[in-house]
């Protein structure tokens, strides 16, 4: 494991045994809850309870996510030397990160603030919320908030800080039994509990509505066509004006 030199129980317990806890819990947690509660794999949508506000909160939240999501991959998975190779210098990704992060940011803030509002002040909204719901939304804030933090405030307004070579080093070598611990035990506070926070959002997900993610109807792209048939109103036919008339019993049609 590189960077292990001189680190401490402590570190080692939070950057890697954590991390790979959480890992499993996800994986295992997702298994468990398909065989065992398919009928409570849902998003338990409040569509019903609530709809003009969700109407707009939905998709700006989850759209602008999505966003967030790609900037992960870019900036976090991809490594720094991969976007040097193809002529990407570090400071156009720099401004191109800052400007569409904070672009996802705005939208994520506007999101969150339709679907607080309903779920704290709408009360038949408010009255569908469980246990693990509030624990989930709590976390969810905790990670947004201060991934925005870093964005906005940190790259975009700040004195930026290049975690392309620390936070990406500790996250991608996760991934092959490798993670660089001091990379991460050195990085700014900011960074360290945005990290935590997303691994305990990790532990709750398969146990809480965020199974949804996992059950986008894409299937709907390839299932067979719905055939709709036009039908012209017109009134039936007068009781026995039709072709088809009453007959005696026993005649034959
Ligand atoms: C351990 C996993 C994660 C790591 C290492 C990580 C790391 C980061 C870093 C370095 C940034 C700053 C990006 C920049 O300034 O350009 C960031 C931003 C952000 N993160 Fe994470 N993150 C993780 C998981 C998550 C999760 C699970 C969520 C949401 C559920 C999340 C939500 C956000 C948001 C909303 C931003 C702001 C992005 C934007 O404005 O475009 N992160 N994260």
């Amino acid at each position: 494991m590189s960077g292990t030199q001189g680190i401490t129980g402590f570190q080692l317990l939070w950057w890697v045994i954590l991390p790979y806890l959480a890992l499993t819990t996800f994986v295992i947690g997702h298994v468990w809850r398909y065989r065992y509660d398919q009928f409570g794999w849902t998003s338990r949508s409040t569509e019903l309870q609530e709809k003009k506000l969700l109407k707009w909160g939905s998709p700006i939240f989850h759209y602008a996510t999505f966003g967030a999501i790609a900037g992960h991959v870019i900036g976090i998975l991809i490594p720094e030397s991969w976007t040097h190779a193809v002529g990407i210098p570090e400071n156009y990704y720099h401004w191109f990160s800052a400007a569409a992060g904070t672009a996802a940011a705005v939208g994520i803030v506007v999101g969150i603030g339709f679907l607080a509002y309903r779920r704290l002040f709408v009360p038949r909204v408010r009255a569908t919320t469980s246990a693990v719901d509030w624990l989930t939304l709590i976390l969810l804030a905790i990670v947004i908030a201060l991934g925005i933090a870093e964005t906005v405030g940190v790259n975009l307004l700040g004195s930026a800080y290049d975690y392309r070579q620390s936070v990406a080093l500790w996250f991608r070598g996760l991934f092959v039994a490798n993670p660089d611990v001091r990379a991460i035990a050195n990085a700014p506070l900011l960074y360290q509990v945005h990290a935590t926070a997303a691994w305990a959002i990790l532990i709750v997900w398969p146990f809480s509505r965020l199974v949804h993610a996992w059950s986008y109807p894409v299937w709907y792209l390839w299932r067979p066509f719905v055939v709709y048939r036009s039908r012209v109103a017109a009134h039936p036919n007068e009781p026995g004006t039709s072709g088809r008339r009453w007959r005696s019993i026993g005649t034959r049609y």
